[in-house]
């Protein structure tokens, strides 16, 4: 299916998906931006429905592009995890009615879904890090717990390991024939949904799903950050960057009235209403196409939904010019940037382990790491959003190695950073690794604006 078909099939299902919330029919018909690049048009219910990720059409993927004179070397892939449950309950309503058990006859569905819940269901000899153990391999609960990945989440990776299949095991050979387990680098947060998403995406793209050979490290921290967490300069960027969000909200009185009218609703103070994050509970009301929840004041409903996506997106908008958040983001992402280039230069030294990494994470996970590279203009992780970091090696000039950067399949190599201008001087359409690696070991400092030129330098300036 080519680009056009599959973006008129996404704006056509926006009336039927988004339904029995009242979307308008206005919303309908419009030229779609590029969903990756382009920044967040102001419509909020089209924002929020690319956010949801509904898998219903093929989408557009530029994985895998390459001249034939480059063979791929290795990937590194970040996911946020799949669609979940929400993590907060809007108070004194009833959360909504989402079955998180695995069925064949239930949309959205993928042809691998029953293989994978049968193979999971057998996994009870897989062995992980501690304390993933102790995770459930699949989501299983008829009313799903908080957080919970839900089936939507599960087929969201499933195609994403297929997809990823299709390009790099099956187009460009990534792995051989007889892969072992140190091929794969396996990584996830102590989440159910993120192991199981990893293990969706897994089982989506690897030949033979071998418990043997699959083993998960446990990531602590959503930064991924493993033994460089310390930063202290790092906390003062997020502290006044939430001065900033909050100063924000301040400003728009019409957030205020939205909350005020819902937590009437509810029949609480606003304030309790308001530190419950409801935008969180009623995105998953939207994106399951479940009513808005009543009370006998009253619902919630549409414009509120509208009215508070609205004001994330001037948000983000703002967030984008106050650069405190990418102050935060280049400290925040510099651990696992500085831990992918170190795998690459591995990788072009011919060594063959960690061919293929996956670290399953969050959308704070994603973000410092969309910004921190200067994909400003990406949108926010959606469900089960997909970073990608290729690995070429040119044939015709075997010293040479060049990366390609990936969001969703839209390739954003040349709107980083890094290597923004590279294409207009080169006719090769890839970045080279020396951009990057450059970029982790020095230039994210130098972008701070101090005299910094290391992580700890930078972490510990004084009278920041
Ligand atoms: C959404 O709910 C409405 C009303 O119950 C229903 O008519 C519609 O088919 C549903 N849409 C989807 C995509 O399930
Ligand atoms: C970056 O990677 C190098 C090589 O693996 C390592 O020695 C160094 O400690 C890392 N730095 C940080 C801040 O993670």
């Amino acid at each position: 299916m080519d680009v056009l078909t599959a973006l008129l099939l996404l704006v056509h299902l926006i009336p039927v998906s988004a339904a029995k919330n009242g979307v308008s029919s206005k919303s309908r018909k419009r030229i779609l931006p590029d969903p990756a690049t382009e920044p967040p048009v102001t419509d909020p219910v089209y924002e929020a429905l690319l956010y949801c990720n509904i898998p219903s059409v093929a989408e557009r993927s530029m994985e895998g592009h390459a001249p034939h004179h480059f063979k791929l070397v290795s990937v590194h892939v970040f996911i946020r995890h799949g669609d979940r449950y929400p993590l907060y309950v809007i108070p004194k309503t009833k959360r909504p009615e989402i079955d998180c058990t695995l069925v064949a006859n239930r949309k959205p569905y993928h042809p691998k879904l029953e293989a994978f819940v049968s193979h999971m269901s057998k996994g009870s000899g897989a062995s992980f890090e501690s304390p993933l153990n102790s995770l459930p391999l699949y989501p299983n609960h008829p009313l799903c717990e908080m957080g919970e990945l839900t089936q939507t989440g599960v087929v969201q990776h499933l195609q994403n390991g297929q997809l990823l299949r299709d390009i790099y095991l099956k187009k460009h050979k990534l792995l051989p024939t007889d892969w072992s387990a140190d091929q794969l680098y396996l990584e996830t947060t102590g989440k159910s949904r993120t192991l199981q998403s990893g293990l969706a995406l897994l089982y989506g793209f690897l030949p033979d799903f071998d418990w043997k050979k699959i083993y998960f490290r446990h990531q602590p921290s959503a930064l991924f950050c493993s033994g460089s967490c310390y930063c202290p300069v790092r906390n003062q960027y997020l502290e006044k960057e939430q001065r900033r969000q909050y100063l924000l909200r301040l400003k728009n009185s019409q957030l205020e009235k939205t909350y005020g009218e819902m937590a009437k609703i509810v029949d609480v103070p606003t304030k309790q209403l308001r530190a419950a994050n409801p935008i969180d509970s009623m995105l998953c009301h939207f994106c399951h196409n479940v009513s808005f929840p009543c009370t006998r004041n009253g619902c919630v409903d549409m414009e509120h939904f509208k009215a508070i996506k609205t004001h994330q997106i001037e948000d983000e908008k703002e967030r984008q010019e106050k650069k405190l958040y990418l102050g935060y983001s280049l400290l925040g992402a510099h651990p696992i940037l500085n831990q992918t280039i170190s795998r690459m230069q591995r990788a072009t030294e011919g060594r063959k382990e960690e061919l293929f990494a996956l670290y399953s994470a969050h959308d704070v996970t994603l973000s410092p790491v969309l910004s921190a590279l200067g994909l400003s203009e990406a949108r926010f992780p959606r469900f089960a959003a997909r970073l990608i970091f290729e690995l070429w090696q040119d044939r015709e000039k075997p010293s040479e190695h060049s990366v390609r950067i990936l969001y969703n399949g839209v390739d954003v190599t040349f709107h980083t950073s890094f290597c923004q201008d590279h294409h207009k001087r080169s006719p090769k359409p890839m970045c080279p690794l020396e951009n990057l690696v450059r970029f982790v070991k020095r230039d994210m400092f130098v972008a701070l604006g101090g005299s910094s030129t290391n992580y700890y330098d930078a972490c510990h300036r004084e009278g920041f």
